[in-house]
């Protein structure tokens, strides 16, 4: 696999093939399909330029330093001295060619050895094609390949070009790579040139045509690199739909390839799944939904919010306009409403925090109305503190928890309360600081006198809606 290349034409710090497509760097793609077609471990060719992609694919490949980008030749050559002695048959990939297909790679390998050919190239017909290699040929036979840059005016008329993806017969490579002289025009070693080394040693040299030019074409900038995602996209898109996942607006969802969708998920208009996403049976995502990292029950409802390494149980409604930033957890049949930030805190089973609030560093139970406004206030300028709330807990609007705070079971706090102690379980907490009163159990919110009731004055939330909040 050649990766040691600049790719200038990118303009970018980054080496070219670390830029992503759906999620994935380029190169991980080439590598898929060179696993796949040879069931071996794929040998990088990297350069000081490239360095970083060492890191990036640490245990996923073997790597061979090519001290400086010297040409195609010069980088088979690193590779060559990595190389195992007992292979007896290589295959030459780039690293910039994310569409490639293992099948294509079987192609070239089989069409070398039917041949009994020293080299086989793979070609492929394009309406334009500047910039590429020639093939050149005498008769049916392919005689030479020419770089753009040495080639005549008729070579340059030729359609058919060099896709860059090769199979060689490794004892042959390995006595014909010292025979390349660097290039008139660039002073490269061209790898190019072993074709017409080939035909002068009397050995054969096979052509696999291929007709995807689409698949073949190497990403050299951010426009190619474009393009290449969006068709990448395409083709995720298509899969997940023709596994059961409707998408009202294909062209406007974006999918990393590393997102899973159970059956009968709904995708609305722009949505954006990112990264290790999982979305559970029967669940909707609506428009403007952007979700990283994050798992989702089933028969969840996520509209207009934003997940990052959040977890939603089954039957949970979120949105719109929630932000559950990482280590959100949100229990079953959970409802997160307009404009609610939770972060590294848990809800329980069937908790409501329905209107613009903030939870953060909290363990909340089940069945917890959390009313408007309320907020966690976790930091105190040096440390974060926790919020603990237990199952059945009743906080009243505008309530301010200045943790660290336990609030018992069947607790309640009134409506602006500011709660600095900690609430004992079935009590009320008003006022500012809050003090704890006794709750006199009769009609009102569940379980609440009629003073306790307007004393919490709360937003809950109407029993009937299972979507809007109240
Ligand atoms: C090369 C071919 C050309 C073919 C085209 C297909 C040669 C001389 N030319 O041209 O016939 O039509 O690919 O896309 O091979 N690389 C290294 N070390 C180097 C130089 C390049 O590892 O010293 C790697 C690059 O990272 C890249 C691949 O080799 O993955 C191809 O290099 P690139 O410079 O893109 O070659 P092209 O000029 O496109
Ligand atoms: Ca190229």
């Amino acid at each position: 696999m050649l990766a040691a290349g600049l790719g200038t034409r990118m303009r970018s710090r980054r080496p070219k093939i670390l830029h992503d497509l759906c999620g994935r760097p380029m190169l991980a793609y080439v590598l898929d399909a060179a696993r796949a077609a040879t069931g071996t471990t794929p040998l990088v060719v990297y350069s000081p330029h490239t360095a970083a992609l060492c890191e990036a694919f640490a245990g996923q490949a073997e790597f061979a330093l090519q001290d400086e980008p010297r040409g195609t030749g010069d980088a088979v050559r690193a590779a060559l001295v990595a190389l195992p002695a007992e292979v007896s048959e290589v295959a030459v990939l780039s690293g910039d060619t994310p569409l490639l297909q293992a099948s294509t790679v079987t192609a070239v390998l089989e069409a070398r050895r039917a041949a009994e050919a020293a080299v086989a190239i793979t070609t492929v017909r394009l309406d334009d094609p500047t910039g590429y290699g020639r093939v050149v040929r005498d008769g049916p036979q392919v005689a030479r390949i020419v770089e753009e840059k040495d080639a005549s005016e008729d070579e340059r008329a030729v359609d058919e070009v060099n896709a860059g993806l090769y199979a060689f017969d490794a004892a042959w490579l390995r006595r014909a790579i010292g025979g390349l002289a660097p290039s008139e025009a660039t002073g490269e070693l061209y790898l190019t040139a072993l074709v017409e080394i080939a035909r002068r040693d009397g050995r054969a040299v096979a052509a696999h045509e291929h007709d995807d030019e689409l698949e073949l074409g190497g990403i050299n900038d951010r426009v190619q690199l474009a393009t290449a995602e969006a068709e990448l996209r395409w083709q995720l898109i298509e899969r997940h739909m023709l596994a059961g996942v409707t998408m009202t607006d294909p062209l406007s969802v974006y999918l990393d390839a590393t997102v899973e969708l159970a059956e009968d998920v709904t995708l609305e208009a722009d949505v954006v799944l990112r990264g290790a996403t999982r979305v559970g049976r029967d669940s909707v995502i609506r428009s403007g939904s952007q979700l990283v990292d994050s798992v989702v029950g089933e028969g969840c409802l996520i509209w207009a919010s934003v997940l990052e390494s959040a977890t939603v149980e089954d039957g949970a409604v979120i949105g719109p306009f929630a932000h559950l930033r990482p280590g959100a957890h949100v229990g079953a049949r959970a409802e997160i409403g307009n404009f609610a930030e939770i972060k590294q805190a848990r809800l329980g089973r069937g908790t409501k925090q329905h209107h613009f609030s903030y939870i953060g560093d909290a363990e909340i139970g089940a069945d917890v109305n959390i009313g408007a406004g309320t907020i966690t206030a976790n930091y105190d300028g040096q440390a974060k503190h926790r919020t603990v709330i237990g199952d059945g807990a009743f906080i009243g609007s505008d309530t301010i928890i200045r943790a660290p705070v336990t609030i018992g079971e069947g607790a309640y706090t009134g409506a602006g309360s500011v709660v600095t102690k900690d609430v004992p379980p079935g009590k009320l907490a008003v006022g500012v600081p809050a003090r704890i009163r006794e709750r006199t159990r009769a009609a009102g919110p569940p379980g609440a006198s009629a003073a306790d009731a307007a004393a919490a004055a709360t937003t809950e939330a109407d029993p009937a809606s299972d979507e809007e909040p109240a």
